[in-house]
């Protein structure tokens, strides 16, 4: 019998450990011929621990599971889900960049093979640099990172740059609040973004590459390292490459603790030991990147999505979403929600399927208020903007983005006129503190908010006019993003800030 058990850090958090000792234990007790497997998860956190059992006829899942639930789960009289693919939530995804998350060993190398990794590196082995680059141009792909460059463009970019040493540089910072995606790929299947990089590096013509990872991920560092050196160890990173004479190696760096350093040329600064301040652009990190040569910054979810689009062509790959927004978007749903957890979709999705079907509304069963999509500097919308599909240019002329695919859900005890204080002061706190509208401007919007919350209309147009001065003048969108969360509380929920000056009077 094979129990699957995961070890990523959600589930860890919810007692997955303890459920897998409890079995350790209890297949001793019983002398039963018992393999735990520890995998990534498959996502869906409020069914954690979600343990899958092999008895021989397929994987079955349960879940959540807790330690007194081992003896019954031994026993068979446990109720299931069945297998996890008949699971709704489960049955209406499209994994392709998370394939292999949840189901394999995530440091097993022959396991990782058997799922179909390596395929797209052997493929683009034999390709020139030209029709790396071009393959991925022609998927569609653009950066999960937030901006939703097309990372076709910055490749041919690097590529075309003359340099003795061109480097990879996978932006692992993931500080968007609500968001786990790099987290889940790194802990659950690093081998994919390692596979991703080595490509990026032969498509470019770089050696060299950097994986910069916040420090709050302690597991995802510590499966990121010991991927590395297995894959070196077996001849997938480091020289001649699983025999073809190229070479490419990397490291995991970890991050500073700044919400700024996800920021690319604040990355950068961190990444050579410098503070991490935001660089005006240009130069170009990728003509002028990491010490000065050219680099490619791009997303864990961009670079792990690599090698499917090479083990299946771009075409494929391409073939999902809608309009310019091509392939699939691995949202993370978050917050005051009944099933959150993370859902990789073809882009299109309404915002109202994924909070309503998906999520199953709110988690406290209040209505919902409003949905934040894409992190701090996201804007909150409201529900009668549900019908929203999911895409880059579909949510910005609904005055959203989707920045790095987070969603935080809000029920109606949500006061808007706070969260709006907390885009301020977040941006106050994380600030770099290099540009005026955005060091100063956060500080006098905290002070312009609490004027409001204390009955001073006046302030209202004052803060609507110094919003429009941080996007015009702030150097990263940092600043520059920071009016979206603040104007959309107060464009979609006037009443919170009326009422507020109402129980000032
Ligand atoms: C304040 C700020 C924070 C950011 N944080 C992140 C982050 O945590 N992770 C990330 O991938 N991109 C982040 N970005 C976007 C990066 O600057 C950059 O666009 C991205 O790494 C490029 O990779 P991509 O093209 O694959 O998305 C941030 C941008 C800003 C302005
Ligand atoms: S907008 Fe803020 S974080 Fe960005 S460069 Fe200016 S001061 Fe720094």
């Amino acid at each position: 019998m094979k129990l699957y058990i995961p070890m990523d850090s959600a589930a860890k958090a919810l007692g997955a450990d303890d459920v897998a000792e409890a079995v350790r234990r209890e297949a001793e007790a019983r002398d039963l011929d018992v393999t735990i497997i520890r995998t990534g998860t498959r996502g869906m956190i409020w069914l954690e621990p979600l343990v899958e059992i092999d008895r021989g006829n397929g994987r079955e899942a349960f879940g959540p599971v807790t330690s007194k639930d081992v003896p019954a789960l031994l026993d068979g009289t446990l109720d299931g889900h069945g297998p996890v693919e008949n699971i709704p939530f489960f049955a209406r995804q499209t994994r392709l960049t998370f394939a292999r998350c949840g189901v394999i060993d995530p440091l097993d190398l022959a396991d990782y093979e058997k799922h179909g990794g390596l395929v797209g590196l052997r493929r683009a082995i034999d390709l020139s640099s030209a029709e790396i680059v071009a393959e991925v141009t022609d998927s569609g792909l653009r950066g999960r990172g937030g901006a939703g460059f097309p990372t076709g463009i910055k490749w041919k970019t690097v590529m075309e740059a003359e340099a003795p040493q061109k480097y990879i540089v996978c932006n692992a910072d993931e500080g968007d609040s609500g968001t786990f995606a790099d987290r889940m790929i790194m802990e659950g299947d690093p081998f994919t973004l390692i596979e991703g990089m080595v490509i990026a590096g032969l498509g470019v013509g770089a050696t060299k590459g950097y994986v910069y990872l916040r420090s709050e991920y302690p597991d995802a560092i510590a499966v990121m390292n010991e991927a590395i050196r297995i894959a070196r160890d077996k001849g997938a990173l480091g020289e001649d490459i699983l025999g073809s004479k190229r070479s490419f190696d990397m490291e995991v760096r970890v991050g500073a603790g700044a919400y700024v350093c996800g920021e690319e040329t604040s990355l950068l600064n961190s990444l050579e030991g410098k503070r991490g301040v935001v660089r005006a652009k240009p130069p170009l990190p990728a003509l002028e990147g990491f010490l000065g040569r050219p680099t490619v910054v791009n997303n864990v979810i961009s670079l792990a999505t690599i090698p499917v689009i090479f083990e299946r062509g771009a075409q494929h790959y391409a073939d999902f979403g809608m309009g310019r927004s091509r392939g699939t978007v691995t949202l993370q749903i978050a917050g005051n929600v009944a099933r959150g957890g993370l859902f990789e979709t073809a882009f299109g999705i309404t915002l109202g399927e994924v909070v309503n079907d998906l999520g199953g509304g709110t988690r406290s069963g209040q209505p919902v208020k409003a949905v934040q999509v894409g992190g701090p500097l996201g804007a909150y919308i409201p529900v009668a903007n549900f019908d929203a599909p999911l895409g880059y240019e579909e949510l910005d002329a609904r005055g959203g983005l989707l920045g790095h695919a987070g969603l935080t859900v809000f029920d109606d005890s949500v006061d808007m006129l706070k969260m709006a204080r907390f885009a301020m002061e977040f941006c106050a706190v994380e600030s770099c503190g290099k540009c005026t509208p955005c060091r100063i401007g956060s500080v006098r919007g905290v002070e312009t908010i609490d004027r409001i919350a204390r009955g001073d209309a006046d302030a209202i147009p004052l803060l609507t006019d110094l919003c429009e001065t941080m996007t015009d003048g702030s150097l990263c969108a940092l600043g520059g993003f920071t009016p979206f969360p603040v104007m959309s509380a107060l464009n979609h929920f006037p009443d919170d800030f009326a009422t507020q000056k109402e129980a000032a009077e």
